[in-house]
């Protein structure tokens, strides 16, 4: 620890014995959070500056930036670029090589140089520079440097013979780089071109730290300059970047080829920007503003891409008017790439696609296609502003970014197509996810220090995702939407082309709200963990009185001894009388409280967390949850709501705090449930007990439980689509029949596999009918079914029907297939970013998931190279790890990976182990009730 800096802090005078946790990944950092208030600094207490007294140090980040080598950690500390010059314009000339996949690079970078130096380090990674100079502004004696990489840094060193004094000037390189096939910097993308021959596009993919591999650059979010970009590509090919072409040449060395240049961007973050040389057609349209918008599309599917145009068209209006900003570009492009790590990248006025986050086939696609497109674009959209135009600081408030843009991806979903009923979705996918990730004790805080490159890609998580939209979501309601809107565009306007900290968005909406949001915020962003508030009421006369409590909720059900963990909870309450509007909100901000709500009658249902908008779970007594119970039958309680309690009550039994077996029983009080999101969820919870009752002796009493859960709600939706129904229904029928033909309803089997048979021979299958009929067909099929459905997949001509097969392969459970489908999953015939949820398809069952555990080890070198240690390598992790249920296999898992270690999934892996633990507590604690209890039941 750097000595100056403790004693700066002592300086301050602190009183409470509060750990520190520091968040120290630039000298900047230092400076910046000594000036502002300590809560910064508080890792378990959001605490006020004035009570701060004594600091004990006791926990280090990984890596951290200080000048002091005394009780350094051992690891060398991550060092940011030194702040002595910065870029101001680059004017960047790439010629990429599609045959020999290599690219020839030259770049003028005007800088500006603080302090006289005769080294310049920036980054770069596969880079060779050939030659590099540099001159003064107004002079013309051109000084050349010598050039040095350091590979762990991802830098290179250039040394001047002579001092370069303070001032402007030009630095100027040619360099050249590989087009790599791993989905990072400038890489080919494979497809096949209508004539059926084998091509190469070359794309960018930057963010977070790969602009790097494509030119020597600042690669930081907080080095913001501009960039002329020109591409040298040939003749025949679409040539795409950030801003509009400025001009297109003959290139002089070949007339076969082209210069393509491009308008100078605005001032912008390295990691935004892109290129796109290849082969594609575009629909276009203009928004109400008169922006450009066009989705470029594989040649001769335009089509596909009409109805993500038209999304887009109407999102850029809605997000000006929600930010009151227009948007900053003079054009918007859409592109889908074929080879495609992340679902899409929000790169400045050229946001790119997965194939099946972007095409939408009028006939052919589904609702669930259809909605999850209309996310995804208005997610990058999002980040147009939030992101792009205003920066996180650093990779630390990545969640800052994309906390936001999954949080708001649903406002404008809501806002285009009502009929998704999107918000109880959230509930399901982001609430329900954070809060499962967030209860293990190897969960992390939203803002978790990052240094090196190595350390980002883990942060691209559930927690930076999903509980970051959570806890925006929670803030939005806690503050209003009016005040919400104000302090945004506040926020927008003051940092806009520039970069922020997380502290600053809560001071923005502080400001327009005159709520505490600093204070109470940080208690969700710099502790892991969230709350369960355990509730009993009283009821006098008129009256019902309840008890709060807060603790922290662990998924193992333990409490945390020594560590205090507290939250500031918006709390709302609703009741039988007023079941979607809270009757009382109040914010919790001590560990108990005893709150009075008036008038409610005798027998009233209370639902604490009205709407599930808070982070939290709850713990009701049990007459309140009997209550509760009744309003879950009639329906009487919000949608959200009946997800919400189902969602809390599976937590609380996993983690032993309510009995297994009573949660089965309540679940029986879904029977009449219409609504998909509160079916999706509760099919969720039920799939997770399913996972576990598989090492058990009831599995074929689970399938009956299972049939006769959702007998009733099948036999109001049938097979057939009715008239006008909604996309709900469509996508709630999917699950049904999914679930139905999983668990072997003979009927559901039956119909599945003779709808199967009519469309191998060519009869047409509607969209939403072919994910239930493929599981059911594969879940209950023979090899020959398998054949033809590897038949169909060979001649799908859309990404989104190939995948719906490879997912839908894995339900098999004859072993000979099992392995198939394994070996299927690294064929050629699979893009390697759609090789994690092919083998993942086949861990549903106990044998497929031994089988996929053991292809991971046989297969681990060759999968670790092909995804470089990269997100996709720790999903792959953790779908092949968490299920399982013995000692021995938690032995063997661990045992592993100390003999393979891989950084990136290092978290991932001790999750697992978590999960694992979890799973056997289970087993040893609630097996016996509830194998006894279906068997019982189904007497
Ligand atoms: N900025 C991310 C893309 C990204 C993800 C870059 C991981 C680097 C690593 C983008 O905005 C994003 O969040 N994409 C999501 C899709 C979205 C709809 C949740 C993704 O790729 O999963
Ligand atoms: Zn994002």
């Amino acid at each position: 620890m750097s000595l100056r800096l403790i004693r700066r802090l002592t300086h301050l005078k602190p009183s409470i014995n509060s750990k520190l946790y520091l968040q120290l990944s630039s000298k900047f950092a230092i400076q910046k959070h000594i000036v502002q208030p300590l809560s910064h600094f508080c890792k378990f207490e959001y605490c006020k500056p004035a009570v701060l007294k004594s600091c004990i140090i006791t926990e280090f980040p990984r890596r951290i930036n200080h000048q002091s080598t005394a009780d350094m950690p051992e690891a060398k500390p991550f060092e940011r670029l030194p702040q002595t010059l910065s870029p101001v314009n680059y004017n960047i000339r790439l010629k990429p090589n599609l045959k020999a996949f290599t690219f020839e690079g030259s770049e003028d970078i005007d800088i500006e140089v603080v302090k006289p130096l005769s080294e310049i380090t920036i980054n770069s990674v596969e880079i060779e520079v050939q030659e590099v100079s540099y001159v003064a502004s107004g002079k013309s004696d051109t000084v050349k440097g010598t050039v040095s990489y350091n590979k762990e840094d991802e830098t290179v060193t250039f040394t001047f013979p002579s001092e370069i004094q303070p001032g402007k000037g030009r630095m100027s390189m040619t360099f050249t780089g590989i087009l790599n096939d791993k989905m990072k910097g400038f890489y080919r993308s494979k497809y096949t071109s209508p004539d059926g021959e084998e091509q190469f596009s070359a794309v960018t993919q930057f963010e977070a730290t790969d602009a790097r591999r494509a030119f020597p650059c600042w690669d930081e979010p907080a080095v913001k300059a501009t960039f002329d970009v020109t591409l040298v590509v040939p003749k025949d090919r679409v040539a795409l970047s950030n801003m509009p072409v400025k001009s297109e040449q003959v290139y002089e060395g070949d007339n076969k080829w082209k210069v393509v240049s491009y308008e100078r961007t605005p001032i912008m973050s390295t990691y935004l920007l892109a290129f796109v040389v290849g082969e594609f057609d575009y629909v276009e349209g203009k928004d109400a503003d008169g922006v450009l918008v066009r989705v470029y599309t594989p040649v001769g599917k335009k089509e596909e891409g009409k109805y993500a145009l038209d999304v887009a068209v109407k999102t850029l209006p809605f997000y000006k008017d929600y930010f009151k900003i227009p948007y900053p570009l003079p054009k918007m492009d859409l592109i889908a790439l074929a080879d495609f790590a992340a679902g899409a990248m929000e790169n400045w006025g050229l946001v790119t696609y997965r194939e099946t986050a972007l095409l939408v086939d009028p006939k052919k696609s589904s609702a669930k296609t259809k909605q999850w497109v209309a996310l995804v674009v208005g997610h990058e959209l999002a980040h147009q502003w939030f992101g792009n135009l205003v920066t996180m600081e650093w990779w630390t408030h990545l969640w800052l970014n994309e906390g936001f843009a999954s949080w708001i991806e649903y406002l404008c979903v809501d806002f285009c197509f009502p009929e998704f009923d999107i918000w109880t979705q959230f509930v399901k996918n982001d609430l329900g996810r954070a809060l499962e990730l967030d209860a293990l004790n190897n969960s992390h805080p939203i803002e978790v220090p990052v240094g090196h490159p190595s350390e980002v890609d883990e942060i691209f998580d559930a927690i930076s995702y999903s509980k970051g939209a959570s806890v925006i979501r929670m803030l939005h309601d806690y503050i209003g939407d009016a005040d919400f809107r104000v302090g945004m565009n506040d926020y927008l306007t003051k940092f806009k082309y520039s970069n922020a900290f997380t502290e600053d968005l809560w001071e923005y909406l502080g400001k327009a709200s005159g709520k505490p949001v600093a204070e109470v915020m940080s208690s969700w962003t710099k502790q892991m963990g969230y709350p369960v508030i355990k509730v009993t009421e009283k009821q006098d006369e008129k009256n019902r009185v309840l008890s709060l409590s807060q603790e922290k909720f662990c998924a193992d059900g333990k409490k945390q001894e020594g560590e205090q963990f507290k939250w500031m909870v918006p709390l709302s309450f609703c009741t039988a009388s007023s079941p979607d509007k809270p009757v009382k909100k109040i914010l919790l901000d001590s560990t108990t409280a005893e709150v009075t709500l008036e008038n409610v009658k005798p027998g009233e249902w209370v639902k604490v967390n009205c709407g599930t908008v808070g982070v939290y779970r709850v713990q009701y007594s049990s007459e309140m949850l009997q209550s509760l119970i009744t309003g879950i039958k009639d329906c009487s309680i919000a949608p959200c709501d009946r997800l919400g309690i189902q969602s809390d009550l599976f937590a609380l039994a996993r983690a032993g705090l309510v009995s297994a077996v009573d949660v089965l029983k309540v679940a029986e009080a879904y029977i009449n449930e219409t609504d998909y999101t509160v079916w999706s969820d509760l099919s969720l919870s039920l799939g997770t007990q399913g996972l576990l009752i598989q090492s058990t002796d009831a599995t074929d009493e689970m399938k009956a439980y299972n049939r006769n859960l959702y007998s009733k709600v099948f036999q109001s939706l049938g097979w057939e689509a009715k008239e006008n129904e909604g996309p709900l229904t469509a996508m709630l029928r999917d699950l049904v029949l999914a679930k139905l033909g999983r668990n072997q309803e003979q009927s559901v089997v039956m119909e599945a596999k003779k709808k199967f048979l009519d469309f191998y021979n060519g009869k047409p299958l509607s969209a939403d009918l072919m994910d239930p009929v493929y599981v059911t067909v594969m879940s209950n099929g023979d090899e020959d079914m398998f054949n033809k459905m590897l038949e169909l997949y060979d001649k799908a001509d859309s990404q989104e029907e190939k995948n719906r097969i490879s997912r839908a392969i894995g339900a098999v459970k004859d072993e000979a297939l099992i392995k198939r489908v394994l070996d299927f999953a690294m064929s050629d015939k699979v893009r390697s970013q759609d090789t994690v949820f092919v083998i993942g398809g086949v861990t549903g069952s106990v044998k497929g998931r031994e089988m996929a555990w053991q292809f991971l080890k046989d297969n681990w070198t060759k999968l670790h190279d092909r995804y470089e240690g990269g997100f996709l390598l720790s999903r792959l992790v953790k779908v092949t790890t968490e299920n399982f249920v013995t000692e021995e296999k938690a032995k063997e898992i661990e045992q592993f990976f100390t003999d393979h270690p891989a950084p990136a999934a290092e978290r991932t892996v001790k999750q697992s182990l978590e999960n694992i633990g979890l799973n056997i507590e289970w087993m040893k604690r609630d097996k016996d009730a509830v194998s006894a209890f279906l068997k019982s039941r189904n007497n």
